[in-house]
């Protein structure tokens, strides 16, 4: 069992959002150590707001995000990216770059300014392609690949920056069942190597399997955390994502398994 109140990553009282709109206010949550820690919540409630001011991306206008006992913001870019990587939820590739070169990109944090390769930087890109198959695209340009296939490949640049806190904006997003899969059984390999992993995903049933600390979001907020087994309730999904569902135990994992009733099969 983790627990949530020790961690290397946590986001304190932030307030966070755009221009004109506040997403979250006064929001706190911690990262437990290795955890593989999921985020779930409906479109817009402000997953990839949080996850992107957990990465530096964005500075929140109140409170702090603090990333080994420091504020993230006094941390040097390169050295934030030596040890959190972020797979965001819509990157985009310069344009006509190929595979192999958008995955050492991956390497950028861990080289100096000359950029030259060493033995460590080929075997972590040669390992990251592996780990993601797409070890013979790699002479391919990003552009011309599929959706599905795009999405194995920034996963795969982010595997190569080996960082021990990865936070994954949807990675399973594009993907046919069989790579969603294949992918997060990869996540909980690098779990069980050591790695602190946050990951953004849709499927609550995948969710309620793969997290060891789910964080469910709603309007902003952090609603309910903690071990997935018992924040999966049907009144809770009901409640978030306004979906009157039956929740069973996976016959195979034992987790919960949400069931959507939809207008054909109404509640009793
Ligand atoms: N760059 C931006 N500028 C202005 N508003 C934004 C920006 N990005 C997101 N928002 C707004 O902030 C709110 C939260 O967005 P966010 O992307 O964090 O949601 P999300 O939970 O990740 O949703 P989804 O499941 O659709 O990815 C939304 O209302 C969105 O419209
Ligand atoms: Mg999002």
């Amino acid at each position: 069992m983790v627990n949530p109140g020790t961690g290397r990553l946590r986001a304190d009282a932030v307030t966070l959002g755009y221009d004109r709109k506040t997403v979250s206010t006064g929001l706190s949550v911690t990262i437990p150590d290795d955890s593989f820690t999921v985020v779930v919540g409906p479109n817009a409630c402000g997953k990839s707001t949080l996850l992107r001011s957990l990465a530096r991306l964005l500075r929140p206008s109140a409170g702090d995000v603090v990333l080994d006992g420091e504020s993230i913001h006094r941390i040097a870019t390169k050295e934030v990216a030596r040890r959190v990587g972020l797979l965001p939820q819509s990157a985009l590739a310069p344009e006509g770059i190929t595979v192999g070169d958008l995955v050492a990109r991956g390497r950028y944090p861990h080289q100096n300014l000359f950029r030259q390769q060493t033995e460590a930087d080929r075997e972590a890109v040669a390992a990251a392609m592996a780990a993601t198959h797409v070890a013979d695209l790699a002479e391919v340009p990003v552009d011309e690949l599929s959706g599905g296939q795009r999405q194995r490949v920034w996963v795969a640049m982010a595997l190569a920056q080996q960082t021990g806190i990865l936070l994954l904006d949807e990675p399973t997003t594009f993907l046919d069942i069989a790579h969603q899969i294949e992918l997060l059984d990869l996540f909980a390999g690098l779990h069980r190597d050591g790695a602190t992993l946050v990951a953004v995903l849709h499927d609550l049933n995948h969710a309620a399997r793969y997290a060891t600390h789910l964080v469910v979001m709603k309007g902003g907020e952090v609603v309910a955390q903690g071990d997935p087994g018992e924040v999966v309730t049907a009144d809770l999904v009901e409640d978030v994502f306004g979906l009157p569902c039956l929740v069973i135990p996976d016959p195979l994992s034992g987790t919960p398994l949400v069931i959507p009733r939809g207008t054909a099969h109404p509640a009793p």
